[in-house]
């Protein structure tokens, strides 16, 4: 098979003003508008052979192909045998699996009308335990939207550390709290922990039926009545809904509780949106594609080891964590999908912050620092707040002044003055934040994703990296005379006593 790389480390690189100057149609073949939001890629150095290049790999790779088998239900999880279906619970998928998973919605929203119908008790909070993709599209998702709409106060409680679980049990009232525990498996000791601690805090505090006004959402139903929980009570979705994939599912149920229903299908209609234009599009008219070119480009022949992504929005302050997980757990990998070492860069290290904060902070670097940082701004036209003063003008002509700041850069006599510029970044500007651009903004990401991979040639879908940590904090908790290297025993005498290490 020819080396479709090749042409792509051989193409010219022209700096950024060059291919302005050089390509008059760049804005417009560079911008993408779907969904309520546009995609700039014209600040990237994205040019038109890089494109073709990339194009080529992409049909090498036969992306379309990958795409066809994620959408219609095929094994593309390779290393576990199994399907990834997300896209299925926006309706986008193999019939029986939409089937299934609008089964499963019609429970969840069966539950919800029950508890909004008092079937529980007056519920005025909803306490949701859960670690991972178990916790982090919920907690984004409802501190985006939430903010002056949200029916009940809501906490996510993730870290093992009992410092979280106790500032959010400090806020609620245990006689009118839904706990919620969310695990894909169901056996994930943080959430399992912080579960039987949020269980006992409702127990000595005299609730009547503690175990009533427990909800579990889960692909492993058996773990959970094992637990403790009634059937009529546990939300499952289906083992092919990863992780890191599954606020779409029954793991989305805080967001339709606090939301409402209505805004949980926006939502998924916002996703599904997304899906479908991820599915038809053009590759060099498909945003999610565009950006895993972009991607690539900076990771594998510009060596970039890190991408930025600033929310100029307070409302999508958690968006860089949420793509931390999505990005990194998906593809922080070093051997493809059929075990050979890669031979190139998989993930960048997804970072990022809010603007204008960061502009303070970070930016510095970024502008004149030594590394190559691809840099994503995502911002939103309308604002939310009502103050009188244009704090939202300013906002976004923060955001656009540094996009073009690092591109353009400026020379000065005095070295320490001048800026280098040709540094790249991307824009995604949303009409609003709402549900439905929401939806389509976590669809774009979650293919992206998936589009990187696919050229990569690696499974995006498993996660064996965190199974190590998980095994050796097992072991120390054990005790036993299990030998550990000379510092951990230390560390361990030190923390725990002589008897433990
Ligand atoms: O440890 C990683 C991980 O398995 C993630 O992939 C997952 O989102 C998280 O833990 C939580 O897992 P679970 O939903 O099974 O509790």
């Amino acid at each position: 098979m020819k080396d479709a790389w090749k042409p792509l480390e051989e193409a010219e690189v022209q700096p950024l003003s060059t291919l302005f100057e050089s390509e008059p149609d760049r804005l417009a073949r560079l911008s993408v508008e779907e969904a309520g939001i546009r995609f700039d890629f014209s600040k990237t150095h994205l040019s038109e052979t890089l494109l073709a290049g990339f194009e080529t790999l992409a049909e090498t790779r036969d992306l379309a192909g990958a795409r066809e088998a994620l959408f219609s239900g095929k094994t593309v999880n390779v290393t576990e045998g199994r399907a990834a279906e997300h896209t299925a619970e926006r309706g986008q998928g193999a019939p029986e699996s939409v089937a299934r998973a609008q089964g499963f919605h019609a429970r969840m929203r069966a539950l919800i009308d029950a508890i909004e119908a008092e079937a529980f008790g007056p519920i005025r909070s909803i306490l949701h335990i859960g670690i991972g993709g178990s916790a982090l599209g919920p907690d984004f998702l409802i501190d985006a939207l939430g903010r002056d709409e949200q029916r009940y106060e809501t906490a996510v409680v993730s870290n093992v550390d009992g410092a979280a679980l106790e500032a959010a049990l400090g806020r609620f009232d245990p006689q009118t709290t839904l706990l919620v525990i969310a695990s894909k498996t169901f056996t994930t000791s943080e959430t399992m922990l912080n579960a039987q601690s949020a269980l006992l805090w409702m127990q000595e505090s005299g609730v009547d039926d503690p175990y009533g006004r427990i909800v579990a959402l889960t692909a492993n139903p058996d773990k959970a009545v094992e637990f403790g929980v009634d059937e009529t009570r546990i939300l499952p979705f289906a083992e092919t809904v990863g992780g890191r994939y599954s606020l779409w599912s029954s793991i989305g149920f805080p967001i339709a509780l606090a939301l409402g229903w209505e805004a949980f299908e926006e939502l998924l209609e916002g996703a599904a949106a997304m899906d479908r234009h991820f599915r038809l599009a053009p590759l060099a008219e498909n945003a999610p594609i565009l950006a895993a070119f972009v991607d690539r480009y900076y990771a594998n022949l510009r060596a970039a080891e890190t991408r930025a992504v600033f929310a100029y929005d307070e409302r999508l302050r958690l968006l860089p964590a949420y793509l931390q997980q999505l990005e990194m757990e998906s593809n922080g990998k070093n051997v493809t999908s059929d075990g050979k070492p890669v031979s190139r860069a998989t993930s960048p290290i997804v970072w990022g912050g809010v603007g204008t904060d960061a502009q303070h902070a970070v930016f510095q670097l970024l502008h004149q620092g030594t590394h190559l940082v691809p840099v994503e701004f995502v911002a939103a036209i309308e604002p939310e707040h009502g103050l009188a003063f244009d704090h939202h003008r300013q906002l976004l002509i923060n955001c656009f002044a540094q996009a073009a700041a690092l591109m353009a850069g400026r020379e000065a006599d005095d070295p320490a003055r001048s800026y280098p510029g040709d540094r790249p970044s991307t824009t995604i500007l949303l009409d609003r934040v709402d549900a439905r651009t929401l939806g389509a903004l976590i669809a774009f990401y979650e293919h992206r994703t998936f589009a990187n991979a696919v050229l990569l040639g690696i499974n995006p879908f498993d996660q064996f990296g965190v199974e190590l940590g998980k095994e050796i904090a097992k072991a120390i908790d054990g005790g036993g005379d299990l030998d550990f290297d000379p510092s951990t025993k230390a560390l361990i005498a030190r923390a725990f006593g002589e008897e433990q290490a």
